[in-house]
């Protein structure tokens, strides 16, 4: 029995499929959807196991793709045949099931009912996954299902304006909440392992990349590396030039099939080109995190340098990612600039709408204990630095604000390394 819902958003197909869907054995359609929020918010019922929806529907992405899937719901695409191998195959990448040119919507129901059972339902979370059991059994750790988490991109244009600083400080900050987060290293030239001290011998993200396709939670444990109770990362590059050796879509495919089981913060480089740019060089393992974002946060550093390319990189991500709803952290806050928050702020809004704005301050005291240590600035108790990051994360994550304890149903990662404490 497949239950589907359908987004074609206007299409002229939409009344020939929903006539053979409905008259079709063994498929049952739950519901006509008239945007992507009403599809995503009808797929976490958890009712349905199939999305047919329209390739050109506004609003549609890899994000959502993606999100649909973690609600168990594979998706199916009627084309038009004005769509460009370019969105085709980046569908194709975020994990559509199939296509269906809209002059053949007969066959639908034959498509849907072909598809396996393991295509459309979402993989439970499985023993040995990266969301693992404390290594000492805890009398008071909750059990329960392992929920999907979500998929947090950071990413600022060059000039080095804080982006690993934040990744690592948002990872962390959840981590302290009780969730189960991994911290990938997607940036070409990589710096999350010095940040936590971590022993990078073996590039993670070039062990995980090795896995044969579907890429699968299993295979990728042994790659992370944890660092907390609920803390693990993903090392990135040795060297810029060893991006070779991602394949087309592999950062993707590992992002997704990670946040089937936990959250995951992936800092990224600051090059940044259109989804239809030449994917190769730096851009491309930024335009595959983007592409499977749930949050995108975009930092700038506060002097007048960063500022200006904050703007101009809000203004190229609006042009290549449309849509995708961003949050800024303008970094490195300080007095002696001589523009308060609401001058910043005005600046801001005048190049991009962003859902939130927030500032961390400069705090170079703080940030080289917190490096000297190997932690995350969020660890500086105390420290503004530490509260901008924990408002921060309210802003992503709301539903962990008050907590304080391990949250239901989020297991903890085995800490398997030992001596992640810098050497001074
Ligand atoms: N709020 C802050 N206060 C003081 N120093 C900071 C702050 N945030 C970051 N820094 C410092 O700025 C430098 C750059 O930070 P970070 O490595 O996070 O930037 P990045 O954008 O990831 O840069 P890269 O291009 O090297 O990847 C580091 O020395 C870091 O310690
Ligand atoms: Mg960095």
């Amino acid at each position: 029995m497949r239950c589907v819902l359908v987004l074609a958003s206007g299409a002229a197909w939409e009344s020939e499929a929903l006539d053979r869907l409905r008259e079709s054995a063994g498929i049952v359609v739950l519901k006509r959807c008239v945007d992507v929020d009403d599809l995503l918010a009808s797929a976490a019922t958890q009712q349905a196991d199939v999305a047919v929806v329209s390739s050109d529907a506004p609003g549609l992405d890899g994000s959502t793709v993606q999100t649909l899937r973690r609600h168990g719901v594979g998706v199916v695409a009627v084309t038009g045949a004005h769509l460009r191998e370019d969105a085709e195959s980046r569908l194709a990448r975020a994990g559509i099931l199939a296509t269906v040119p809209d002059t053949e919507v007969t066959s639908l129901p034959a498509t849907l009912l072909a598809l396996a059972d393991a295509q459309v339902t979402v993989p439970a979370p499985r023993a040995g996954t990266l969301a693992t059991v404390p290594e000492q059994p805890d009398a008071e750790a909750p059990t329960g299902p392992v929920q999907p988490g979500r998929v947090i991109v950071v990413w600022g244009p060059v000039g080095a304006p804080g982006r690993t600083t934040t990744a690592t400080a948002i990872a962390s900050e959840l981590a302290a909440r009780g969730r189960a987060t991994l911290l990938v290293d997607a940036d070409p030239h990589a710096s999350v392992a010095q940040h936590l001290g971590v022993q990078d011998q073996v590039s993670g993200l070039l062990s995980a990349a090795r896995t044969p396709s579907p890429v699968q939670a299993e295979r990728l444990a042994s790659a992370a590396r944890a660092v907390g109770d609920h803390l693990a990362v993903l090392t990135g590059l040795p060297r810029p030039e060893r991006q070779v050796e991602m394949r087309d879509g592999v950062l993707g495919e590992i992002v997704t099939e990670l946040a089937l089981t936990c959250d995951v913060v992936v800092d990224t480089g600051s090059e940044l080109l259109g989804p239809h740019a030449l994917r190769d060089g730096a851009a491309g393992m930024t335009l595959e995190a983007l592409e499977v974002a749930d949050e995108v946060v975009v930092v700038g550093a506060a002097d007048p340098v960063g500022l200006a390319r904050l703007a101009r990189g809000l203004v190229q991500l609006r042009e290549t990612w449309g849509e995708t709803p961003v949050r800024v952290v303008v970094n490195r806050m300080r007095s002696s600039l001589g523009w308060s928050r609401s001058d910043v702020a005005s600046m801001v809004e005048g190049f991009a709408s962003v859902s939130s704005l927030h500032f961390l301050p400069d705090d170079r005291a703080a940030v080289d204990r917190a490096l000297v240590a190997a932690r995350s600035v969020a660890q500086e108790e105390g420290s503004a630095l530490a509260g901008g990051v924990r408002e921060l994360v309210d802003a992503l994550h709301p539903e962990t604000c008050r907590v304080t304890t391990k949250a239901a149903g989020w297991p903890r990662f085995r800490r398997r390394t030992a001596g992640t404490t810098r050497q001074p």
